[in-house]
């Protein structure tokens, strides 16, 4: 069992968006906005509501808006203090102090468990939290918590998994299957985005990591696998020989924000479920719909 607590997340944030261009040519990918608020603005809150106050941000070169981001807006702030917008001076101010943050560079794209090795000497010796942020899941439904709870009770690293259909397996990566289902299980096998004819299971890892320490030693010790990048599945597939890694469901919906479909889908719904947007919203979807018959 684990005694420490989770109290850092690790996102990387340096890939270049080549899935989603021409928006990303001079922009992150993280800055593309659900409705108002930037992909990784609710990556950055999902953490927070599992109780993490510190975020480790792994970034590269072209990625200065995401610290602005994070920053005082200073000239911003002044001006809506001059003329009296209140709340949109306190939305902006809210965002600076929704954590405490940190960035550490991945000079070179060198794959997944580079990024995260990348931080190491942030996180230390304790256990964290990974999140990709590509993968944005319903607010209302446990994301990353389900992780914790499977963390605190095994004391294991552990990746958070969702069933994908059969044709999507090699986009993933792929554990063994649960016998039987249960709130959570027991990894032996991981494979970094097998082909459909030799997944271990449809139970695909999506995005969403608690980690412990060591990690970092398998880390270390990699060799460029799939795609000749560092692959942090790799690094998972050693705590699975060691019996030291957990699979736990995610209950709530996923959008693949960085697949150009599932970040419209992610809009609309998220746009549906806005207290200010929602109805105006639905009737106007209803209307055009119609008229399409
Ligand atoms: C990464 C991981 C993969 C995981 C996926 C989830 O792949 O390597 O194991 O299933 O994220 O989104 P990527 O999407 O970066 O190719």
């Amino acid at each position: 069992m684990s005694s420490k607590p989770i109290r850092k997340a690790v996102i990387p944030v340096a890939g270049l968006g080549t899935r989603f261009l021409p928006v990303t040519k001079a922009q992150p990918k993280e800055m593309l906005p659900l409705v108002d608020k930037p992909v990784i603005q609710h990556v950055v809150e999902e953490a927070i509501r599992a109780g993490i106050g510190s975020i480790i941000l792994v970034t590269g070169r072209g990625k200065q808006a995401i610290e602005n981001h994070f920053d005082v807006a200073y000239e911003l702030e002044d001006m809506l203090s001059r003329r009296g917008k209140t709340e949109d001076l306190e939305l902006v101010k809210s965002i600076t102090h929704l954590a405490q943050f940190a960035y550490v560079r991945q000079g070179e794209p060198l794959g997944l468990g580079h990024a995260v090795l990348c931080a190491q000497h942030a996180v230390g010796d304790e256990p964290f939290a990974l999140l990709l942020g590509d993968d944005v899941f319903d607010e209302e439904d446990p994301a990353l918590s389900a992780l914790v709870a499977a963390h605190e009770a095994t004391g294991h690293s552990v990746v958070g998994v969702q069933q994908v259909p059969r044709e999507h397996v090699s986009r993933y990566g792929i554990v063994n299957a649960p016998q039987p289902l249960g709130p959570w299980w027991n990894v032996h096998t991981i494979v970094e985005k097998p082909s459909m004819e030799i997944a271990p299971s449809d139970w695909a890892v999506v995005g969403r990591y608690i980690l412990t320490e060591r990690i970092f030693e398998h880390l270390q010790n990699l060799k460029p696998g799939v795609g000749n990048e560092y692959q942090l599945t790799d690094a998972l597939a050693m705590l699975a020989m060691e019996g030291q890694l957990t699979a736990a469901p995610i209950p709530a919906k996923r959008f693949d924000t960085g697949n150009k479909l599932d970040y419209l889908k992610a809009n609309v719904e998220f746009a549906l479920k806005r207290k200010d947007l929602g109805n105006d919203f639905y009737e106007y979807l209803r209307d055009l719909i119609n008229a399409r018959g």
